[in-house]
């Protein structure tokens, strides 16, 4: 053991079980038992066995976990949390019997949204989406992603992703925030939509790289939506740009969307409820994660469910995200994910954990720096008061992190 091993750290966790999420540890959840965590300059700067760790002359927070178990903080990937209004009438409608492609094709669907969106000024959209956002937190969730796309004109998807920013700036919170101005083809473009992935390519993209307003760009690839060559031009854009890819695939149909974005070497591809082998071995090829998302597909009550099995065999890293949004899954929760992935989709527990922190990660293109418990990782820690990690995804309405740790400092209750 040697002296002042510690010096440099503000802060060290002990007497805590740890669900680090890493496989080489070579254990479920990456179980570390009798291990001590310390933290430095916001990072976890050493994992200890207890007994090599001397805090005689640490003087620094010592952190009594009491028993409880350690976490990565919870990462929600896939939002769309920053829009107007809401869509519960188009709720009761599909209730009565009209689907989604219905509705949508009758101009509500996103476009209602776009409406309500529009008629909002950046400051009226922050304080919509605020409890939206406080709720995820609440759950432990310390990364979020968000996505524009109910703007669909240059101004207002640039008003989207400056509430996304000034929004999170209030809160212990990290953010990715990806440009999703190809959601809908809008009304002022519907017959020429080429012209407005032209709009976004040329004159929207160079204004969000400039300004540094997103991290990544998405595309909705669907018959209602975009087609694969649109999708193609958009991703060849955001690649130029040096931004990350991400896709809305194979939702409601097969479209080849998941493939082609894997092509370009997406982050992820989210949905994929129709996704084939094919778009399987090209998600493998490119170590693309395959994002699910059972909200929507329990809000909308569709039949037709991700092919997980396959993704597992194939070895295709699964996350799982709220896709927070008014048409599809207005269920601002993570923690629901957790459970609807294991009953809906037969995630395990442990998969469905993984699906919010390590996997998650990597469909932000940030799992060199999040979403496990390793040392030289950023310190986004949650400590909960279970007896088992399994009980996060098999619980639900009554569990809350006792503790949430942001960039290595304490959360207060009233900090969100
Ligand atoms: O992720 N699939 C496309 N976009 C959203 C739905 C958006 C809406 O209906 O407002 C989704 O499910
Ligand atoms: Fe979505």
């Amino acid at each position: 053991m040697h002296k002042n091993q510690f010096s440099h750290c503000e802060r060290i966790l002990v007497n805590v079980r740890m669900a680090t999420l890493d496989p080489a540890v070579g254990a479920p959840y990456g179980l570390l038992d009798s291990h001590i965590l310390a933290i430095c300059q916001g990072r976890i700067a050493k994992l200890l066995p207890r007994h090599e760790a001397d805090l005689s002359d640490f003087d620094g927070e010592i952190i009594d976990g009491q028993g409880g178990w350690l976490t990565p903080g919870l990462i929600d990937s896939h939002t769309h949390l920053v829009y107007g209004g809401h869509r519960a009438r188009e709720f009761e409608q599909r209730l009565l019997g009209k689907s989604y492609e219905e509705i949508s094709r009758a101009g509500g669907g996103i476009l209602s949204t776009v409406r309500a969106t529009r008629g909002l000024s950046q400051e009226q959209l922050v304080v919509q989406a605020r409890p939206r956002l406080e709720a995820l937190l609440g759950e432990g969730v310390t990364t979020v992603e968000i996505k524009s796309g109910y703007g669909l004109t240059v101004a207002d998807e640039l008003k989207i992703l400056r509430a996304a920013k000034a929004l999170v700036a209030e809160y212990p919170v990290r953010v990715s925030t990806t440009l999703l101005a190809a959601h809908c083809v809008p009304p002022e473009f519907r017959s020429e939509p080429d012209r407005y992935v032209e709009v976004i390519c040329q004159e929207l993209l160079p204004q969000v790289v400039e300004e540094h307003l997103a991290d990544a760009v998405d595309v909705f690839c669907e018959t209602i939506a975009f087609t694969l060559q649109q999708s193609e031009r958009i991703f060849a854009a955001a690649r130029q740009a040096g931004l990350g890819i991400k896709v809305h695939a194979e939702q409601l149909s097969l479209s080849g969307g998941a493939a082609l974005a894997a092509g370009f070497g997406a982050w992820s591809a989210d949905h994929l409820e129709h996704l084939d082998e094919a778009g399987i071995l090209a998600l493998q090829a490119s170590g693309t994660v395959a994002t699910l998302l059972p909200g929507a597909f329990y809000f909308l009550q569709e039949h037709r469910k991700p092919p997980v099995g396959l993704l597992r065999h194939h070895g295709v890293p699964m996350a799982l995200a709220t896709d927070l949004n008014p048409g599809t899954s207005p269920l601002a929760s993570l923690r629901l994910m957790l459970n609807m992935g294991c009953t809906l989709f037969g995630l395990t527990p442990e998969e469905a954990l993984a699906g919010v922190t390590r996997n998650a990660a990597k469909a932000l293109g940030q799992g060199d720096v999040l979403g496990t418990l390793h040392v030289g990782k950023q310190a986004d820690l949650l400590l909960w008061d279970i007896e088992h990690p399994a009980q996060l995804a098999g619980e639900f309405g009554s569990l809350r992190p006792r503790q949430r740790i942001v960039r290595g400092e304490v959360v207060h209750a009233s900090h969100g």
